[in-house]
């Protein structure tokens, strides 16, 4: 079952920006675009990269909601975790987010 944890501050992830966290040994990208929160596994479904740095540990920029893996180009929505673009065939799990007294919480 699904329930909201607490992660941090929203002060942490400021606008246009991210951070990974440790969460029930899964790695979770959180970002903050126009002022909402959006959350995915940051594990690309393609051969298990990370969505967020390339292999040199440089942050992959976010275009528009979409984010792309640094090794073959897949593309996933971080609004949903709909797969945009192949080699990927598999949406990346999504976090319902919100915010509760300042903190950002995620439902995992
Ligand atoms: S590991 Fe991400 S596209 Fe291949």
């Amino acid at each position: 079952m699904k329930a909201f944890i607490t992660v941090c501050p929203a002060t942490d992830i400021p606008e246009g920006q991210r951070a990974v966290f440790s969460i029930k040994d899964r790695w979770i990208a959180i970002f903050c675009v126009s002022g909402r929160y959006y959350a995915i596994e940051d594990v690309c479904t393609h051969d298990g990269n990370t969505l967020t740095e390339d292999l040199k540990g440089n942050e992959m920029p976010l275009e528009g909601y979409e984010i792309a893996c640094s090794r073959h180009g897949a593309r996933f929505d971080i609004r949903t975790g709909k797969v945009m673009k192949a080699p990927a065939l598999i949406d990346v799990p999504w976090f319902e987010t919100r915010l509760e007294d300042g903190y950002i919480e995620v439902a995992i």
